[in-house]
């Protein structure tokens, strides 16, 4: 693990793998790990085919520059977040004190979802098929027949948006995008497609597990949500520390290696070999961390993670995926002192994948009445 983390932390650590197969002794078409498989009902070629819609080759800087988010436009943002934060605590202020309300699809969700259709230009009639049709690429669990449809129909969403922007174009960037690659040939339409796929699903899904996740973290760790109150920690400091532990983004298909790259302790990846990133262990690595790593515990001050993976392909959104859990958390924890988990921690279901790491609900209590006893913390130290 120490090793691995080295690497990729190492400034040539990614130039050893890349995102295209390479022929290779152990060849990239070998067989893939059982889940990705099911990605692929036609095989390999299907699964790179898929994953090419959202990993494109290797961004050139100027299209990094046409995607970025750059600080003045994220910090416009920030009023149209916050609007839409205190729109989601007025609704769910509306239910009754103990009525469990789900705080990732009522809440958590919701926030990114808006904030990415609103930049990306997503007209509200198309809202729910486009972010169905992107949260649904993630649902790595899904049947051969599941996977196919869904492909079919991010595809079709997607073409149903370009249509829509290119009959009335506006301050957006599916508009810019369509600007840029002017013509309507096919091609075209496969860059704008492939664009949008990688924004909106990579915008949407991630701060909404961000959000989720700190909140988790926080409603069963009661030692560390009395620091936040008393200034001890900042909600940095607690969205920091869910970025290393509880990371929105798990693992990433696909790279491959470019080149033998020993790994210590006698493991080598063949050239060739296709790697599933795991951004996760790098936030929990004892060697780093010490042997509280896997424990949240916002006052550490090393908090170091590839949450926002590395170098070429680091996230173009972080900056507005840790704004928008910040204005979020403070706003939710300010208006809900009370809020608790409504089920014992042990209850809640992870998502079906294993790209997005979050759980598919999150039930809790907004306004308890104080003789009923709240779920128990499970991990508090
Ligand atoms: C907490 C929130 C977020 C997390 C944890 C996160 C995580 C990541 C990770 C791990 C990668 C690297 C993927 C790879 O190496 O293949 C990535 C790339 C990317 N992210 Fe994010 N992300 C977040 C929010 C956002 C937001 C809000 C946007 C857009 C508005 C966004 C847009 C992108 C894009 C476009 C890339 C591709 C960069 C490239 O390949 O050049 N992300 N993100």
């Amino acid at each position: 693990m120490t090793e691995r983390h080295r690497r990729t932390e190492a400034p040539t650590g990614f130039t050893r793998i890349l995102e295209e197969p390479v022929p290779g002794p152990a060849s990239a078409l070998a067989p893939l790990p059982a889940p990705a498989c099911r990605l692929a009902p036609e095989g390999v070629g299907r699964v790179r085919e898929r994953l090419h819609l959202l990993r494109r080759p290797a961004p050139a800087p100027a299209r990094r520059h046409r995607l970025s988010l750059r600080p003045h436009r994220i910090e416009a943002l920030r009023p149209r977040t916050e609007a839409i934060v205190d729109t989601l605590l007025h609704q769910l202020a509306q239910h009754t004190p103990d009525q469990p309300v789900d705080l990732f699809n009522s809440f958590a969700r919701a926030i990114p979802a808006r904030v990415i259709c609103d930049l990306v230009g997503v007209p509200e009639p198309l809202r729910p098929r486009v972010l169905s049709a992107t949260a649904a690429a993630l649902h790595t669990a899904a049947t051969p027949d599941q996977a196919k449809a869904g492909l079919n129909e991010l595809i079709d969403s997607m073409k149903a948006l370009i249509q829509d922007r290119r009959a009335t174009p506006g301050e957006d960037l599916i508009s810019d995008l369509l600007a840029e690659h002017g013509s309507a040939d096919h091609l075209a339409e496969q860059h704008v497609i492939s664009a949008l796929v990688l924004v909106i699903t990579a915008g949407s899904e991630t701060p909404a597990n961000l959000i989720a996740s700190t909140a988790l973290a926080l409603l069963t760790h009661h030692g560390q949500r009395a620091l936040l109150r008393t200034g001890d920690i900042t909600w940095n400091d607690a969205i920091e520390e869910t970025l290393r532990l509880e990371g929105p983004i798990m693992h990433m298909p696909l790279r491959y290696a470019v080149e033998d790259i020993p790994l210590g302790g006698g493991v080598t990846i063949p050239r060739g070999d296709a790697i599933l990133l795991g951004f996760a262990a790098a936030g929990r690595d004892p060697s780093i961390h010490g042997d509280s790593a896997d424990t949240f515990e916002a006052r550490r001050l090393e908090k170091t993670h590839l949450a926002f993976g590395h170098d070429a392909h680091y996230c173009l959104g972080a900056t507005l995926g840790r704004m928008e859990a910040d204005i979020a958390l403070r706003g939710l924890f300010h208006r809900f002192p009370r809020l608790r988990l409504a089920v014992p921690p042990q209850e809640l279901l992870p998502q079906e994948s294993f790209v997005v790491n979050g759980h598919q609900s999150i039930p809790v209590a907004l306004r308890p009445s104080r003789r009923r006893k709240a779920a128990a913390p499970v991990r508090d130290r």
